[in-house]
C-alpha cells in the first residue's frame, strides 16, 4: 500500500469585503510557504465576513499595489465565509477585532478551527483611503506571513514526527 499522504494544515484569512486585505495576505503567505518548501503543505484560502463583493476579483489597487512587489492576486475571487469553513480550516485568521468578533459569533459548536488575528496588530481597511494604506496592508502581511511560515513550518514537523 502507498504511503498515506502527509499531514497538512489548512489556513483560511478573513477581512470584511475579501477584495483587499484577505486576498493580499493569502498571495503573501502562498509566496512565503513555497519558498519555504511548504506549499503542498498547507492550504491557503481567504473570504470575507461581508458578501458585497461575492465573485470579482481583488480591489484594483491591491492588485497594483501587490503586483509591484511580486505578488499576483489576479486569480483570486472573492467570497463569503461559509459554516463549513470552521470544520475544513485548522486556522481562521481575522485581520481586524472587528471580524474576529464575527467570526467567534459564527463559529458553530465542535468546529475544529482555531480562531486568531493574522498579524500581530489589526491589518487596517484601506479601502476608502489612499494608497499609503495599500502599502501598509503589504507591510503588515509580509511580517506576519513570516511567522506563521515559520509556526505552520514547525507544526508540520511535530505531526510528522509524533
Ligand atoms: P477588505 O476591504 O475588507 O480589506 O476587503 C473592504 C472592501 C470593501 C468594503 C469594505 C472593506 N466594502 O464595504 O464594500
Amino acid at each position: 500500500m502507498p504511503d498515506a499522504a502527509p499531514p497538512m494544515v489548512h489556513v483560511l484569512m478573513v477581512c470584511l469585503g475579501n477584495i483587499c486585505r484577505s486576498p493580499t495576505a493569502e498571495a503573501v503567505l502562498r509566496h512565503k510557504l513555497h519558498r519555504a518548501g511548504l506549499a503542498a503543505r498547507v492550504r491557503v484560502d481567504s473570504a470575507g465576513t461581508g458578501g458585497w463583493h461575492v465573485g470579482e476579483p481583488p480591489d484594483p489597487r491591491s492588485q497594483r499595489h501587490a503586483a509591484r512587489r511580486g505578488y499576483d492576486l489576479s486569480m483570486l475571487r472573492a467570497r463569503r465565509i461559509a459554516e463549513e469553513d470552521f470544520h475544513l480550516f485548522d486556522f481562521v485568521l481575522a485581520m481586524d477585532e472587528d471580524n474576529l468578533a464575527e467570526l467567534r459569533r459564527w463559529q458553530p459548536a465542535g468546529a475544529r478551527a482555531a480562531l486568531g488575528l493574522f498579524a500581530d496588530m489589526p491589518v487596517p481597511d484601506p479601502w476608502a483611503g489612499g494608497p499609503e494604506g495599500f502599502e501598509r496592508v503589504l507591510d503588515l502581511a509580509e511580517a506576519a506571513a513570516d511567522r506563521w511560515v515559520a509556526r505552520l513550518g514547525a507544526q508540520l514537523d511535530g505531526l510528522r514526527c509524533g
